[in-house]
This record gives C-alpha cells, structure tokens and sequence, in this order.
C-alpha cells in the first residue's frame, strides 16, 4: 500500500454509549477521500481489532448511511457472523452500536494453528 498517509484511526478505552469502562471504543476512523473504496478501511479495522484484544464498541452516527454499509461488512467479515447493532441515545446523539469480542473472532479466524 506504500508509505503515503491514507486516514487514521484514534481507539480508546471505555464506552461513550453503554457505559462499560472495559471495552476498546473505536474514537475516529478516517480514510482519506482518494483512498476510498479499495478495501483500505476494511484492512485497517481488522489490523485495529487484532491489535486490540477484548471486548469491542464500535459506533456510528444514525445519520452516517455510507457507515453503517462499510461496518455491516468490515464486521461481518471480522466475526464470521452477522452483525446486531442496536440503537442507542446518548446526549442527544443517536449511535447504531456494534458489539463484539475481537479476541474470540480473531482466534477463530486464524484457526489452531495459526494462533498456537
Ligand atoms: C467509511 C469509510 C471509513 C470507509 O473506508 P473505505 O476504505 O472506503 O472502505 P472499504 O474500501 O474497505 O469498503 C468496504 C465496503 O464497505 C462498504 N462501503 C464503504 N464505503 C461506502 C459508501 N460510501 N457507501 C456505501 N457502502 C460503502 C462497501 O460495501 C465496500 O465494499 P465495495 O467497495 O466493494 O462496495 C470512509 O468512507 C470514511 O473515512 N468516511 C468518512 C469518515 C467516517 O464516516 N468514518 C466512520 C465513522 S463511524
């Protein structure tokens, strides 16, 4: 993919929408505008997830429709299942709020031997 900047991604700990201080909350993720649509989001996420074991939080404006689509399949493929988001408010804003475990998805994805 080359060394030129193409987005970037801001993670930290604990929910701005449930609550929960244990999960990883995905804070910012960017792509670039020239960068779009060539899976650059899709493999950043993985990387993101697999970096960051553990309980994940992964929220996106109501209104943000392109979003919803890209983290539908981004988590999908992740998990190897379909994805529940459900709907929540927050101090006026309206989340779909996606939830996993990207330890237990990551760990089946990669099979026995991979992660031995
Ligand atoms: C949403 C965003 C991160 C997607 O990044 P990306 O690198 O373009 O995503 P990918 O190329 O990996 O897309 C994978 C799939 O997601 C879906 N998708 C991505 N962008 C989409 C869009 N604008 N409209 C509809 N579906 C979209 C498509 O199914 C796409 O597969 P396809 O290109 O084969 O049709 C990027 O558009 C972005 O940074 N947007 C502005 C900021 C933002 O909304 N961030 C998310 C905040 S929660």
């Amino acid at each position: 993919m080359g060394r030129n900047l193409a987005g970037f991604v801001l993670v930290k700990r604990g929910s701005e929408v449930s609550g929960n201080l244990t999960v990883w909350d995905m804070a910012e993720f960017f792509i670039l505008r020239g960068h779009r649509r060539r899976g650059i989001g899709t493999e950043v996420a993985r990387e993101v997830w697999r970096r960051f074991q553990g309980p994940w939080e992964v929220r996106v404006m109501q209104s943000n429709l392109s979003a919803h689509h890209f983290w539908d399949r981004a988590i999908s493929a992740f998990t190897g299942e379909a994805p529940r988001p459900v709907f929540a408010e927050k101090g006026g804003k309206h989340w779909k709020l996606y939830s996993f475990n990207s330890e237990q998805a990551a760990a089946k994805s990669l099979g026995p031997l991979e992660s031995a």
